[in-house]
C-alpha cells in the first residue's frame, strides 16, 4: 500500500513508497483494531522532520512514514475487542509507551526516559498510508456527529493537556480560580487552547501578529473571545491595559515569545509552553526582572508534550460542546485539504509556503 515517508536526517526527502498492508495479528491478545485512513492532518512538526530537524526511523528501516493526526475508519477489531467496532470513527494517540512508570501507567505522554516513540516524529512510523493497525489502548472513539472534525482531534488533545496540567499544577493554590488567560498564537493550538479557556469561563485574549478581520481573528471572536494583534498592541501592552494574566499558553512556535510572555503573567499564575522549537536560536532576556517577579509572585512555568487518550477523549467532549456553543466555528480552522496520497508534494508546499493555510491535511480515501 502507499505511504509518504521521508528519509531522517536527509533533507527534503518527503516521497512516496510501497509498504506492507498491516494485518490485525501484529497486536497480541486479540487486542488488536485495523482501521482504514480517511484523513491525515500535518503541522510545523511535519515540515521540520522534512527539514531534517528531527525524527527518526524505526530500528531497522532508513525511513519514516509521516503523519500524527489521523482520522479514520474501523475495519476490522480482534476477538477482544470491546471499545469500538467496524464502521465506528476513529482517531489514535501518538506516543507509545517506552518502560518508565509513567508509561506504564497509561501516562506514556509524560516518560521520563529521554527516548520517546511517537507514531509519525520518532521512531515509530504514521498514519499517511492506507491503512495501520494498533492496539484498543490507543484507538479513541469519534462521535459520528464530530466527523466533520476529523484531523483535530489530535492538536486537541495537545491542547486539552496543556489546560489540564495547569490546573492540576494549581491544586497548589487551594482555591485556584483564573479569571483572565492570554493565548499567544492562533494556530491550530492556539484557537483550540481558546475554546478549551472559553468553555471554562475565563475572559480570553487570544494573540497573533497580523492585524484583523481576516480567518483567525473571525475565529477566535466566534468563540467569544478577544482577538489582538500584536502589531497593533503589543503583549506587554495589553498586559497594561487588561492586567497580568493568571493563565498565559504559549503556542507560537517562537521560544523569544515564550520568554517574553514571562513578564505578562500575573501573581500565583501558570505560563504553559507548548511548542516545539527545533532552531538554534539565542535571545536576549531581562533576566534580574523575571527572576525577581518569579520569586515574589510564586509563578510556574509548564511545558506540555503530546497528550494520551484521557486527553484525547475530554478534548472530544470539548470540540462536541464547542460545536453546540459556537455552531461551525471549529470547522473554519480546516482551512487546505490535499487530494490524495498522491498530493504530497502540494501538502509539503502549502506547509512551507502558504502562509494562510491554517491546518493543511490530506483526503486519504473516501469513506
Ligand atoms: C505533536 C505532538 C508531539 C510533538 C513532539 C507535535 O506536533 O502534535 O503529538 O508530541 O509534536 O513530537
Ligand atoms: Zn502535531
Amino acid at each position: 500500500m502507499k505511504a509518504i515517508a521521508v528519509t531522517p536526517g536527509q533533507p527534503n526527502s518527503v516521497h512516496q513508497r510501497d509498504i506492507p498492508a498491516p494485518t490485525l495479528d501484529m497486536v497480541p491478545d486479540g487486542r488488536g483494531i485495523r482501521v482504514k485512513v480517511l484523513k491525515v492532518g500535518v503541522d510545523a512538526t511535519d515540515r521540520e522532520i522534512n527539514e531534517a530537524l528531527y525524527g527518526n526511523a524505526p530500528p531497522g528501516d532508513d525511513f519514516l512514514v509521516l503523519g500524527h493526526e489521523c482520522f479514520g475508519r474501523v475495519e476490522e477489531v480482534g476477538a477482544n475487542v470491546k471499545s469500538v467496532k467496524p464502521g465506528d470513527y476513529v482517531t489514535a494517540t501518538v506516543r507509545r509507551p517506552g518502560g518508565s512508570i509513567y508509561d506504564k501507567i497509561g501516562t506514556y505522554d509524560m516518560t521520563s526516559e529521554e527516548t520517546y516513540y511517537e507514531r509519525g516524529i520518532n521512531l515509530l512510523h504514521g498514519y499517511l498510508t492506507e491503512e495501520f493497525v494498533d492496539s484498543d489502548e490507543y484507538i479513541v472513539r469519534v462521535p459520528t456527529g464530530l466527523k466533520h472534525l476529523h484531523v483535530l482531534m489530535e492538536p486537541m488533545s495537545c491542547a486539552a493537556k496543556a489546560i489540564q496540567q495547569a490546573y492540576e499544577c494549581q491544586r497548589r493554590m487551594k482555591v485556584w480560580s483564573p479569571q483572565r488567560a492570554f493565548v499567544l498564537g492562533a494556530g491550530q493550538i492556539g484557537l483550540l487552547a481558546t475554546l478549551v479557556l472559553k468553555l471554562k469561563g475565563l475572559e480570553v485574549f487570544t494573540l497573533a501578529r497580523a492585524p484583523g478581520p481576516h480567518l483567525k481573528s473571525e475565529i477566535v471572536e466566534g468563540m467569544e473571545a478577544t482577538y489582538v494583534s500584536t502589531r497593533q498592541t503589543s503583549l506587554l501592552d495589553l498586559a497594561d491595559q487588561v492586567g497580568k494574566a493568571d493563565l498565559i499558553i504559549d503556542a507560537t512556535g517562537s521560544s523569544q515569545i515564550a520568554f517574553e510572555a514571562m513578564q505578562a503573567l500575573g501573581l500565583n499564575g501558570t505560563l504553559v509552553w507548548t511548542s516545539i522549537t527545533g532552531g538554534k536560536k539565542l535571545t536576549e532576556v531581562p533576566s534580574d526582572q523575571i527572576n525577581i517577579e518569579w520569586v515574589l509572585g510564586n509563578k510556574l512555568l509548564l511545558g506540555s508534550v503530546n497528550a494520551n487518550s484521557d486527553h484525547f477523549e475530554s478534548g472530544i467532549k470539548d470540540l462536541a460542546l464547542g460545536e453546540v456553543m459556537y455552531p461551525g466555528v471549529l470547522q473554519k480552522i480546516l482551512t487546505s485539504p490535499v487530494d490524495g496520497l498522491d498530493g504530497y508534494q502540494e501538502m509539503m508546499r502549502l506547509l512551507v509556503e502558504d502562509k494562510d493555510a491554517l491546518k493543511v491535511y490530506v483526503n486519504v480515501a473516501d469513506e
